[in-house]
């Protein structure tokens, strides 16, 4: 693997098992480093978290003991029910949680039962008594689209323009239904930020989030500018191919 900062966060290109390992190593050093009693990590929704997840349990990465030690939610969430392939945290339980058999109430879904304003409002009250004021996750997953997007932060989207200063939100994004999401205030809140990109389809994201002109209402990515020194980009050579 090599590293580079940028002024989007450090940068780091590795092959696929070289990141899945560093990107559990970061988040169990965080989680070791801490002092705080809850450690609060957010997994994410793609093709990328599932092969991790496969990767983690198969290979035996992480221990049920490890594992139940973290409060364990999704950075992001479509608007159905956790029993549902689309949904992000269903995902992370089948994949991940049910496997290492990580206990109930160290885990932390959306409230995707309920409309989507109040979902949003009382998983951000359930996160301020796990996180703490000014605070979201200790660790948090992101992937990013070929659109650019990041959680369900898409291009033109109403909460990159104004988030009401609120950590998470939920809106309706054309053509992709109702979406839950951390917003630009919530990644700024984090303590550690993990963007996972993979694949050749992923290069031009990549160049115009890096090196294209700051735009982060139709680049969303670029928003992690704003908290820079706290994100790792974790991509392999095709994707870094046009940086
Ligand atoms: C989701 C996401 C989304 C995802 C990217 C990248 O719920 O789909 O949170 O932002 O991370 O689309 O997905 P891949 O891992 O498939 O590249």
């Amino acid at each position: 693997m090599h590293a580079r900062s940028t002024d989007f966060g450090r940068l780091i290109v590795g092959t696929k098992p070289e990141l899945f390992q560093h990107s559990l190593e970061l988040g169990l050093a965080a989680r070791a480093q801490t002092e705080r009693s809850r450690f609060l990590w957010a997994l994410t929704g793609g093709g990328t978290p599932k092969e991790w997840y496969q990767w983690l349990v198969s290979e035996k990465k992480l221990s049920a003991a490890e594992a139940a030690s973290i409060e364990w939610t999704v950075s992001d969430e479509r608007h159905v029910l956790l029993n549902s392939p689309e949904s992000n945290f269903g995902n992370a339980e089948r994949q991940l949680l049910e496997p290492l058999n990580v206990p109930t109430d160290r885990r932390h879904p959306w409230m995707v039962a309920w409309p989507v304003a109040e979902a949003a409002e009382a998983y951000r009250k359930t996160m301020l008594i796990l996180a703490g004021p000014g605070r979201t996750y200790d660790v948090c997953f992101l992937g990013m689209g070929d659109d650019c997007h990041t959680a369900s932060l898409f291009p033109g989207t109403p909460l990159l323009l104004d988030d009401g200063g609120l950590p998470f939100g939920g809106q309706e994004v054309p053509g992709k239904g109702w979406r839950l999401t951390i917003t630009p205030t919530g990644l700024r809140q984090c303590g550690l930020i993990v963007v996972m990109t993979l694949g050749a389809g992923k290069a031009d994201a990549l160049h115009r989030v890096m090196r294209g002109p700051y735009d982060p209402v139709n680049v969303p990515s670029q928003i992690l500018k704003t908290c820079a020194e706290r994100v790792v980009w974790l991509v392999d050579e095709a994707a870094a191919a046009k940086l």
